[in-house]
């Protein structure tokens, strides 16, 4: 059944991805976005994707004004949240930001919601949440631990959530720990598409690929994995876009809340990412040995088996797609340059 859903963050690398999939699977999907971290060319390019005009709210989620009406005008009857800051190493530079947006930011939508008498959300966390994790792969059940404040944010954020359903049953509430999200969506229309150099391996090793970045350095190979090097639970975008149809249907269909992870339940060392890339891109990858990076985890690998119990969520992309469609996204945008 269609529903009317609003989008936080949803010009933004998984929010672009959600939008297609939700507006595929018939809802009416309007987004709200600041641009902060996004380029104003993605309504056009989810129009040229979906066959649809895009419906665009161009502002904050701190702006209570702005999400209550937004609410009432639009008649929402669910939420994804997907706006946020992300960057690990700038919550520590920058935490105020980090807890004025993601939990400022959560608790004004929340409030907003609570008046409008919208009571369905659907929130992006982080397998971050779990710190270094006790046991791989990783349950839903493992403790918490903030390594940075980019991580506490988030546990923050779960357990304002988890307050606020005990406080009122109505709540209904789907939480989703992503693993780590790769590629692109199959139209090479839109992607990931860092501003900066980025931190994060795939963009990194695409950014190599096209020949903007000389070599890759790989941080740490004397870790306790096959090869040394750290190992992370890669998941294609457009498998995690569809996680959150399935988690919103869930939570519209039964008004029952969830907490799962989003991941393959497979590890690929950064050695076996490059290896992957090679295969896309048919060109030589060079990389160098460095020190590990502080604060790195050695293994994340999400136990899948609770995604796929509660919502049937199983993925269907591996490695290699995830790589091919990082790089034909990567080269379409260069072309269109
Ligand atoms: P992104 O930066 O591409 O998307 C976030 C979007 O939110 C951007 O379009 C940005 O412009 C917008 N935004 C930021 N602050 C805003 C504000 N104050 N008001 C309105 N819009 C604002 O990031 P992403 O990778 O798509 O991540 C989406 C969500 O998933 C985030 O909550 C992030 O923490 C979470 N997450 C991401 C990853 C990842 O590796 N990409 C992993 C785990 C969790
Ligand atoms: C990082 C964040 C994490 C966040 C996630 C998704 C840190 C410490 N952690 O996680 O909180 O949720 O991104 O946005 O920043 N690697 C290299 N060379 C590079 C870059 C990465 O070898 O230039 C390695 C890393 O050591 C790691 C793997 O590649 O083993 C993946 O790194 P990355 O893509 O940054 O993701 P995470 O470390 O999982």
């Amino acid at each position: 059944m269609s529903s009317r859903i609003l989008l936080t963050g949803g010009a933004g690398y998984v929010g672009s991805h959600t939008y297609v999939a939700l507006v595929d699977a018939g809802h009416e999907v309007v987004i709200l976005d600041n641009f902060s971290n996004a380029r104003r060319s993605v309504p056009d390019r989810l129009a040229q994707i979906t066959g649809r005009p895009v419906q665009v709210i161009d502002g904050d989620v701190r702006d209570a004004g702005l999400l209550s009406r937004t609410l009432v005008d639009q008649e929402i009857e669910a939420v994804v949240h997907f706006a946020a800051l992300k960057a690990v190493g700038e919550s520590m530079a920058r935490p105020l930001d980090y807890f004025d947006v993601n939990v400022g930011g959560l608790t004004n939508l929340l409030r907003a919601m609570e008046t409008a008498g919208c009571r369905r959300i659907v929130f992006s966390s982080s397998a971050t949440v779990y710190g270094v994790p006790d046991e791989t792969p990783t349950p839903e059940t493992a403790a918490l631990r903030a390594m940075n404040p980019y991580g506490q944010t988030k546990i923050m954020s779960e357990q304002m959530l988890g307050w606020l359903r005990q406080s009122n049953p109505d709540w209904a509430v789907g939480t989703l720990r992503y693993f780590n999200p790769a590629g692109a969506h199959g139209s090479a229309l839109i992607g990931e598409d860092p501003r900066d150099i980025p931190n994060n391996l795939m963009p990194l090793v695409a950014k190599v690929a096209m020949g903007e970045l000389e070599r890759i350095s790989v941080y740490g190979d004397d870790y306790d994995t096959p090869d040394g090097t750290g190992v992370r639970d890669y998941i294609h975008v457009e498998d995690l876009a569809r996680g959150h149809v399935l988690s919103l249907q869930s939570l519209l269909d039964t008004g029952e809340s969830h907490l799962v992870n989003l991941g393959t339940g497979r590890g690929h060392s950064v050695l076996e990412v490059i290896a992957a890339y090679k295969r896309a891109c048919n060109r030589d990858l060079p990389y160098t040995l460095a020190d590990r990076r502080p604060g790195d985890v050695p293994v994340y690998v999400a136990s899948a088996d609770k995604a796929a119990e509660v919502l049937g969520f199983r993925t269907e992309r591996d490695i290699d797609e995830m790589c091919a469609s990082s790089w034909a996204w990567v080269s379409n945008l260069k072309a269109r340059a």
